[in-house]
This record gives structure tokens, C-alpha cells and sequence, in this order.
């Protein structure tokens, strides 16, 4: 078996990485760039996740049942690769609430080991959060309830068990949330979930000549797994059929490491809507768009009858002399859209979208700065006792972020959506101009992002604050806070809560 994936990496040929040994642990260095244009047979309709299917509880809430279990999940030929999924063998059901409900959860852990289940994006009670501080033991069922309360969005859910957050990801438990609201429900933008609304998780993978999962850390990278196959909502060289002339892509970049700069095989432009907490004050027309882990974007595409077009992701110029190592030299094909002949054309991208809120001329009630360096933030590593900061309740704060060691980082907020003040001074480029919970960050930059903190205060369960990319994650770079009521100040870390 070890043989076969020897020669099954050098088969790559071009790409990929080349397996020096080590079995399991793989000692991986990256030969040269891959390229996969040309390479993917587009055989398998993309996979589209099921609608989470709620109960109505008597006090009128959404309740949803969902099951966090171990199984078996057919990506190619040959055997079976064990996964984990949620209601199913890998990925998640699109859980979907309106602005305004109630939403109650049974989170069952099936597993055979604690994880917990975390709603990126979402702006809620911290005790619900479902961090490192709200694990769910194997076999017993935790039940957050809040009520949704933010404009529409395409938020997503995941484990986020201190230390092990990447590999549970990996395994295969991530989802979509999307919440919506009358705002975008008025506009006439495409709206119908798998036909012209098309949610696509994408997530790089390696497989072993077993066709199980490998988690390969290139030597000498700097960022964690990086798999050489691309799935989209679990599926392997997908296909999708295009019936309407406009089509909206919910992008989650929902991979470990990698960084997606996405783009169509005949550079044709698009229109970026909306961004990780919503609809941009007016579309934004591009031809490339970068999103780093955890990131989202909406984007609208128009198609023309009978044409074919594949999504790509394209080099990255953020990865520097040694980039290639982390895949950024790479060229990666990712769908392949099929329009049909005719196409029904009844929605628009509308010139003016989200009423986004500018919080810079607000009054700053706090500057705090972030230096990411050595899976450190400020040169500490997450620690579950210790709550780093206070936020107060009903204030604007503006914290500096600056990537400090040459590599690449991105940056991620529980609780709030940000907005990016400045990039080194100078206005964002525009796909950083809309509602954020996580920004890439550069190496050498300097980001300020305003954020408004409200309700939901707890002084003693805290936020969590990281690097999304989930190797630098689990080693530590992350850092914890609490949103203070008036007059509290912060309490500590109760400790039936440590794992
Ligand atoms: Cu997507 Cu702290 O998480
Ligand atoms: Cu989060
Ligand atoms: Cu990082």
C-alpha cells in the first residue's frame, strides 16, 4: 500500500508532492507546481448538501437534530474513504433560518471521541458558540438556542476542539448556515437553493493508495495540509448544469490551509455580492477573487447558452520565493458549469445592495493591536484559562492586525462582523470593502478593523480570536475574549469547562 502511494504521488508527475517515507506521517516536499487543467474528467453532478429539515418547538423555534457520526463516503473508484459527517457520512446539511428566529440545536456526538460544533459567523450568546470551551463528549447531545439576529448571510459550522479542529475539519464536519432576510429577499438577485443559488464548499484533499484521506504537510511549508484533489461539497471533479442565465455561487473556502484565487477558464468577470457577513453595498465586478480559509464570497456569474466553463483556481502572487511549497504556484480546475441551451433569464445583480453601516466616523472606544508571528498572537499561545481582553458592550473598537513573520495568516473574529478601515494606510481593495469575520493577511500589512460589540454579554465565557489556517489554529495562534456588560469586568474561565 505504501508502494502504490509512492508511485501514485510521483505519478502526479508534475504536481503534487512526493512521498520520501514515513507511511502515516509522510515526509512530503513539494517536486514543482501542479497543474490539473485538462487533467479532471467532470463526470459527477456536483453534489448539492441537503436542506437541515427543522421541527417547529411549541414555542414556535426551529429545531434541528443533527448527528455527529463516523462513515464511509464512495469519492472514486476503489474502496470507500473513511469520513465524518453530520446526518450523513461527510459534510453537513445547509442549515437555513431567517433574521429573527429561534433556533434551537440536539447536537449528537456519535463519534467516539469529544468535538463540538462552532457557527462561523454567527452573532451569539458565547456560551452557544460552540468553541473550545463548549466540547460535546462522545456519545452525548449539547443544545445551544439563540436568536438569530444579523442580516443575511452564508455563515457555516464546524468542530472547533482546541488542538484537533483541523483534523475534525478534515475528517469531513463542516456545513453551510445561510440566514436570510427581507432586505436581500427583496432584491432580485438568483435565489433558489441548488438551481441558481448554488452552494459550493470547496476543500483540498490527499488520498493514500487506500483511497483514504492523508493529511500531507509539505516540508518546508509554512501552513499546514495541503491536499493535490479538489472537492466540492464532497464531490470529485464535479459538473454542474446551468439553467438560468445568471447564477450565484456561495463560495466557502472550507479547506486547512490552502488558498483559493478563483477565477473562470476564460477569465470571464463576475460580480462579488457578498462577503463572509453579507451583501456589499454594490456588486463589485472582477475576474479574480482570493478567499482564504474560512472566507466566503457570493458571486454572480452569467452564463451563455450551450457554453461550457470551468471555475479555476489561479497562482497566487501572495506565496513568495518558497510559495510553491504551500501550493501557490498551483493551477487547479474545480467545477466545470454546463449551460443549456436555453437558459431562463428572470434575476439581475442589482446596483445597490446591502445598506452596510460605516463605522468610520465612530467613536473609537478601544485600539488594540495583533501581532501574528511563530503560531503566536503577541507572542502568546492560546491558553483555555486565560481570558486575554474585555470588550464592552454597545462600543466600536479598532484593532490593528499585522502578520509579522513572512508567511501567510488570515485573521478571524468570533462574534462580530468587522469592517477593514485601512490596509497600510491606504482604503481596502474593494473585496474587503463588505461585511468581514475573516481577512487574509498579508505578510508586512497592516489591517485595521472596526468592530461594533453588542448584548450577549458574559464576562466569563469567552470569544475566541485565531488564524483560520487550522495547523497555525490548533498550535496555539489564538487568543480569547469576553463581551462585558456595563460595570462588569472579566471574570475567569468556569472549569467544568476545560476538556
Ligand atoms: Cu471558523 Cu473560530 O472559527
Ligand atoms: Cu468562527
Ligand atoms: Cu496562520
Amino acid at each position: 500500500m505504501r508502494r502504490r502511494t509512492v508511485l501514485k504521488s510521483l505519478g502526479i508527475g508534475l504536481g503534487g508532492a512526493v512521498v520520501l517515507g514515513g507511511g502515516g506521517f509522510g515526509v512530503y516536499f513539494a517536486a514543482a507546481k501542479q497543474d490539473t487543467v485538462g487533467e479532471i474528467a467532470f463526470d459527477t453532478p456536483l453534489r448539492i448538501p441537503a436542506l437541515a429539515e427543522p421541527a417547529n418547538s411549541a414555542s414556535g423555534a426551529k429545531v434541528f437534530a443533527l448527528d455527529l457520526r463516523a462513515g464511509e463516503t464512495r469519492f472514486k473508484d476503489g474502496p470507500a474513504t473513511r469520513t465524518w459527517g453530520v446526518n450523513g457520512a461527510y459534510l453537513a446539511p445547509t442549515i437555513r433560518v431567517r433574521r429573527g428566529e429561534r433556533v434551537e440545536f440536539a447536537v449528537r456526538n456519535s463519534l467516539d471521541q469529544a468535538t463540538s460544533l462552532h457557527w462561523h459567523g454567527m452573532h451569539l450568546p458565547a456560551a452557544m458558540d460552540g468553541g473550545p470551551h463548549q466540547p460535546v463528549p462522545a456519545g452525548e447531545t449539547w443544545r445551544p438556542q439563540w436568536t438569530v439576529d444579523q442580516p443575511a448571510a452564508t455563515l457555516w459550522y464546524h468542530p472547533h476542539v482546541h488542538g484537533r479542529t483541523g483534523d475534525h475539519l478534515y475528517r469531513g464536519l463542516t456545513g453551510l448556515f445561510i440566514v436570510d432576510d427581507d432586505a436581500a429577499g427583496a432584491l432580485n438577485l438568483p435565489a433558489t437553493y441548488g438551481v441558481d443559488d448554488v452552494p459550493m464548499i470547496v476543500q483540498d484533499r490527499a488520498f493514500d493508495g487506500d483511497n483514504q484521506f492523508e493529511q500531507p504537510v509539505p516540508l518546508g511549508g509554512s501552513l499546514g495540509v495541503i491536499g493535490d484533489e479538489i472537492l466540492v461539497n464532497g464531490t470529485l471533479g464535479p459538473y454542474f448544469d446551468v439553467t438560468t442565465r445568471l447564477v450565484r455561487l456561495r463560495l466557502l473556502n472550507g479547506s486547512n490551509a490552502r488558498l483559493y484565487n478563483f477565477g473562470f477558464a476564460d477569465d470571464r468577470r463576475f460580480s462579488l455580492v457578498a462577503t463572509d457577513g453579507g451583501l456589499l453595498p454594490r456588486p463589485w465586478e472582477t475576474d479574480r477573487l482570493y478567499l482564504s480559509p474560512g472566507e466566503r464570497a457570493e458571486i454572480v456569474v452569467a452564463f451563455r447558452p450551450g457554453e461550457t466553463v470551468e471555475l479555476r483556481s489561479y497562482p497566487s502572487e501572495h506565496g513568495g520565493a518558497l510559495g510553491r511549497l504551500d501550493g501557490f504556484d498551483d493551477v487547479l480546475d474545480i467545477c466545470r458549469f454546463r449551460a443549456a441551451t436555453s437558459l431562463v433569464d428572470e434575476t439581475e445583480v442589482p446596483a445597490a445592495l446591502g445598506d452596510v453601516p460605516d463605522l468610520a466616523g465612530e467613536p473609537v472606544a478601544e485600539k488594540r493591536s495583533f501581532t501574528l508571528a511563530s503560531d503566536q498572537i503577541n507572542g502568546r499561545s492560546m491558553a483555555m484559562e486565560r481570558i486575554d481582553f474585555g470588550v464592552r458592550a454597545d462600543t466600536v473598537e479598532v484593532w490593528e492586525v499585522v502578520n509579522d513573520n513572512g508567511f501567510l495568516h488570515n485573521f478571524h473574529v468570533h462574534d462580530v462582523r468587522f469592517q477593514v478601515l485601512t490596509v497600510d494606510g491606504e482604503e481596502p481593495e474593494p473585496a474587503l470593502r463588505g461585511p468581514k469575520d475573516t481577512v487574509l493577511l498579508l505578510p508586512g500589512k497592516r489591517y485595521r478593523l472596526a468592530m461594533r460589540f453588542s448584548d450577549h454579554t458574559d464576562p466569563n465565557v469567552p470569544y475566541m480570536y485565531h488564524c483560520h489556517l487550522l495547523q497555525h489554529e490548533d498550535n496555539g495562534m489564538m487568543g480569547q475574549f469576553v463581551v462585558l456588560g456595563e460595570g462588569e469586568r472579566v471574570g475567569a474561565v468556569p472549569h467544568e469547562h476545560h476538556s
